[in-house]
């Protein structure tokens, strides 16, 4: 019988203790009591992938690694059985476990050895929103928000005030409130000082949504001015602030708001864009097709042939026949376009991003909390050479961004894309920078 640590060798071995989920091929469930744990419910190993706010805070929303002697032996079918503990009053090491390690058989139990504790302030603008709803749902949920801000225009689907109402008869400690702006009168720096003072994150999925036919492009100033207006008052109102940005097109709007921060002297570990969804949707289709769950860094942008799929850093993925390849990353690139055309022109993601954009905001709120939590996001960058914006595996830690992760071997396949994709990339990074060249922030 084999265990294995859920967290895995693709840079997450930073991270700080956690839940360990292990698997009995043989069909038995084994489990580890440890002294001075108190138990918690198991999180079936197919569940590990996502958020569980109710029972498991953070953890279960990190992605686990199934050892590579797992896709080698070609069980790929059996349901893995029950979670299991590793470690006896110590931390765990997350890094990829590869030994076998033999554990008392006993009832299934699953102990966290640490958790994230928190009470913390999150703003969610455009909280109305398709996206919005969804998102400050799964926000006011999570263990570590004491209080959920919810700002939208006068002009949104439901009133802010009703999101607000209908959060509130939510069981549990989160406070949530409500600001309304009118729509081309008022601007979120006179407004919004008491939804944005002491924030540890903001939230952005306010602005226009891509419709059949657009570019990413054609968002790009309607966008960043919608953004903009937010991010300023964030420097003004809580300027120590996570700020974590939805709205497309983010290869642009991320550095020219990143760029803007900069101007007005503040910290640019802060300003995170978000490109969870495609880390979410290259875990679901590896999954679909393997049967395994899996963690599959996505780097590059966030938008078309930006977007570059490692799947040869995975087990799960690297399993994949290499002709299968290409299908899938392009499958990966285009998940956005199949939902557009889906809601005919209502709409574009808006569960799959909220449920993304919540994993990534929790592992925002779990770095401040002190325990450091990696995930890949839209950040300045250097890690490669010529993109000063790039999305890879980030440490999220007390100040925000702690570490841009190296983005490791690459196959032929995904080193092709890569060289493919800077120079679009950089055309994208450049319209965000020339936004911010002429503008600043209110003060
Ligand atoms: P939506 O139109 O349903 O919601 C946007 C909300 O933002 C509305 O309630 C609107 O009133 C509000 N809003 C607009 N301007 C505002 C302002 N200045 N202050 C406060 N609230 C404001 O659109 P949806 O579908 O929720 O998408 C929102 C954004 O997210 C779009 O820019 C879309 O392109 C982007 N998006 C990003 C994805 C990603 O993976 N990064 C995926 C899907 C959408």
């Amino acid at each position: 019988m084999a265990f294995y640590g859920s967290v895995g060798a693709q840079g997450y071995a930073s991270m700080a203790p956690r839940t360990i989920a292990a698997t009995s091929y043989a069909g038995a469930t084994s489990v580890g009591t440890i002294p001075g744990y108190a138990p918690q419910v198991a999180q079936p190993f197919a569940y590990a992938g996502q958020p569980t706010y109710a029972a498991q805070p953070t953890y279960a929303a990190q992605p686990t690694y199934l050892p590579a002697t797992y896709a080698a032996s070609g069980i790929s079918s059996l349901a893995p059985r029950a979670a299991t503990v590793l470690s006896v009053g110590q931390p765990v090491n997350m890094g990829f476990v590869s030994q076998p390690v033999i554990a008392p058989v006993a009832a299934p139990v699953a102990v966290a050895p640490a958790e994230p504790e928190g009470n913390f302030k999150v703003c969610v603008v455009g909280g109305a929103g398709g996206i919005g709803q969804p998102f400050s749902l799964l926000m006011a949920q999570c263990p570590l928000v004491s209080e959920l801000a919810i700002i939208d225009l006068n002009v949104a689907m439901v009133p802010a005030e009703g999101v607000q109402a209908d959060l509130s008869h939510i069981e549990g400690k989160c406070k949530v409130t409500s600001t309304v702006l009118v729509l081309n009168e008022d601007k979120a720096i006179d407004k919004a000082a008491d939804a944005l003072t002491g924030c540890d994150l903001v939230l952005v999925p306010a602005g226009v949504p891509r419709k059949p036919g657009q570019d990413r492009k054609d968002l790009l100033n309607i966008n960043c001015d919608i953004a903009k207006g937010t991010v300023e008052a964030c420097a003004k109102y809580c300027p120590n602030a996570v700020v974590a940005l939805i709205v497309n097109p983010v290869n642009s709007v991320v550095p020219a708001m990143c760029e803007l921060w900069k101007k007005a002297g503040l910290d640019p570990r802060k300003i995170v864009g978000i490109s969870t969804l495609d880390v979410v949707r290259a875990n679901k289709f590896v999954q679909e097709l393997t049967g395994m769950p899996c963690s599959i860094p996505v780097i590059g942008g966030h938008a078309g042939k930006t977007i570059l799929p490692l799947f040869s850093q995975d087990p799960a993925g690297a399993s994949i026949a290499a002709d299968m390849i290409p299908a899938l990353d392009e499958r990966v690139q285009n998940a956005g376009t199949e939902v557009v055309k889906a809601k005919n022109g209502k709409g574009s993601a808006t569960l799959s991003m909220a449920y993304s954009g919540a994993r990534l905001g929790k592992a925002v709120l779990s770095g401040l909390a002190g325990v450091p939590t990696t995930e890949c996001a839209y950040v300045e960058s250097t890690v490669v050479p010529g993109l000063p914006y790039f999305a890879s595996k980030v440490v999220f830690g007390r100040d925000g961004v702690q570490e841009v992760l190296p983005i490791g071997a690459l196959s032929a396949h995904e080193q092709k894309r890569l060289e493919e994709l800077t120079p679009i990339l950089q055309a994208e990074i450049a319209d965000g920078l020339e936004y911010a060249k002429t503008r600043q922030f209110a003060k």
